[in-house]
């Protein structure tokens, strides 16, 4: 006899269900030894994988910066991430925690921008140190800055959405942000600030050195890419940063609020999962 599931386990499967319908998808992918029931009525279509073109971006041809960035990126975004990538040593696994450790005992109780007037905690990362996936969003909001950790809030509640709906679990993957601090009413870092944090961030990335990177929406592509770009030009294409590949979605923040455009993200995140050679698994 089929036995009653729990409520709040109905409600969560219930809501999850939503999302996937939302993106829809219709398979699941996940591993196979962690495969749990059948979720099979969650979608009725399944959208097509968007075209990539393999690419460094980098050199394109310098963006118009606009009033964006008020001073040329930092010169450590711009440097062609094939140079950079292949002089750093690959740090041993067993020892990238450590690794990660050292870069947050040098941010320290960090007062290089002004960014740490606002702060109450700063939000360091979260995940694992030898993640194959990691990404990167804008900076913390409110529930980040109290709980000192990334993407806790709304978005972060969607970004679990998205990481599950990839076949993985939050702890897999590593995620942090281009600047550390919360900014005064969750505004876009400005310039001074990006380019003062992200060192760290990029200094996390080369310890982590994730095969792919998903840069969450502009203020990530900027940072990471170097160059200011709608939205609309990077996606759909897998980029490079330093040893990575690089894809660029929307910020969960942004999907919350135009929900029409998740499968616009899933089809980013199918690229993603593409490169990492995550594959569907068969039909629930
Ligand atoms: N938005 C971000 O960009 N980062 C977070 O950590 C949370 C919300």
């Amino acid at each position: 006899m089929a036995r009653a599931l729990d409520p709040a386990l109905c409600d969560a499967l219930a809501e999850r269900m939503r999302f996937y319908r939302d993106l829809g998808l219709t398979d699941f992918y996940r591993r196979a030894a962690e495969a749990p029931g059948s979720i099979e009525s969650c979608a009725e279509s399944h959208p097509a994988p968007a075209s990539v073109s393999a690419g460094e971006t980098q050199s394109a041809a310098a963006p118009s910066q606009g009033s964006f960035f008020g001073e040329e990126p930092a010169p450590s975004a711009r440097r062609p991430s094939s140079v950079f990538s292949t002089a750093l040593p690959v740090i041993p696994a067993a020892e990238r925690v450590a690794a990660l450790e050292s870069i947050r005992d040098d941010i320290g109780d960090c007062t290089r921008c002004a960014l740490h007037k606002g702060r109450n905690r700063i939000v360091f990362a979260d995940g694992s140190a030898t993640a194959r996936l990691m990404f990167v969003g804008e900076g913390p909001g409110a529930d980040e800055d109290a709980q000192g950790l990334p993407f806790v809030g709304r978005a972060g509640q969607l970004l679990n959405n998205m990481i599950a709906a990839m076949g993985l679990k939050r702890e897999e993957v590593y995620i942090a942000n281009v600047v550390k601090c919360r900014p005064p009413n969750n505004r876009t870092p400005e310039p001074a600030e990006a380019n003062t944090c992200s060192p760290f961030l990029f200094r996390q990335i080369d310890v982590v050195r994730p095969e792919v990177l998903v840069a969450l929406g502009a203020t990530a592509a900027t940072y990471l890419l170097g160059q200011r770009q709608p939205l609309a030009a990077l996606r759909g294409r897998v980029h490079s940063f330093r040893g990575a590949k690089l894809i660029v979605t929307y910020h969960p923040a942004f999907l919350l609020r135009d929900p029409r455009q998740k499968k616009e993200a899933w089809a980013d995140l199918q690229i993603a999962m593409r490169e990492l050679g995550l594959k569907p698994a068969a039909r629930a």
